[in-house]
């Protein structure tokens, strides 16, 4: 993961802004201290796990407190903290947290359980801290992920407030620099 960095990026077409915010506005981390969300949402291997990181490690260096997770590990560790009657304790863990990096929402759907403290915790941080969601699914799409229809709603009310979301089109990446299409 060390060449993640934002520098590292190469930015065409595929990124496409909201008109309130430009790539410049992004990259001066100013939506952290607004509290502000930043969504980015496209298709697979279109870089954005890769923006993510370059913009939480640039957050670190500015002296902000950051924290990555897939968003399936950090619910894995909330339904285990739950289980072990640590959910005070683990939601202490974020007080002094300024941005929150959840990575791949929507790549596996969760329980009921996942998803109702998962709601829990974003509804904790809700204009206190800044989130960062990457997912390669639509809005429209996110009750697939969560089951419950209002949670859902509820959810994305949440998360969408105070948003900018950044959509990525595209092919992958991955796909088109894989090894074998150089010569050998
Ligand atoms: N525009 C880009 N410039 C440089 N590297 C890129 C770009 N887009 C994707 N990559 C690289 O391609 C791979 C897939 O990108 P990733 O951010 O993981 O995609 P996503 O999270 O959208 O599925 C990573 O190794 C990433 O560094
Ligand atoms: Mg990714």
């Amino acid at each position: 993961m060390n060449n993640k960095e934002l520098d590292s990026f190469q930015w065409g077409d595929q990124v496409k802004f909201p008109p309130q915010i430009d790539r410049g506005d992004l990259e001066s981390l100013r939506f952290i201290s607004r509290k502000e969300n930043v969504i980015l949402t496209g298709s697979p291997g279109t870089g954005k796990t890769h923006i993510a990181t370059g913009l939480g490690r640039n957050a670190c260096r500015k002296g902000y407190e950051v924290r990555f997770y897939r968003v399936a590990d950090l619910v894995d560790q909330l339904e285990k903290a739950w289980s072990e009657g640590k959910l005070q304790w683990f939601r202490n863990k974020f007080k002094k947290v300024d941005l929150v990096i959840l990575d791949e929402m929507g790549y596996i759907p969760f329980s009921k359980d996942g998803a109702e403290l998962l709601f829990q915790l974003v509804t904790d941080w809700y204009e206190q801290k800044s989130l960062i969601i990457t997912s390669n699914l639509e809005f429209s799409q996110w009750n697939r992920i969560f089951v419950d229809a209002r949670l859902t709603a509820a959810l994305v009310d949440r998360v969408i407030h105070h948003a900018h979301i950044l959509s990525f089109t595209g092919d992958s990446y991955r796909v088109t620099h894989a090894l074998s299409n150089y010569p050998s």
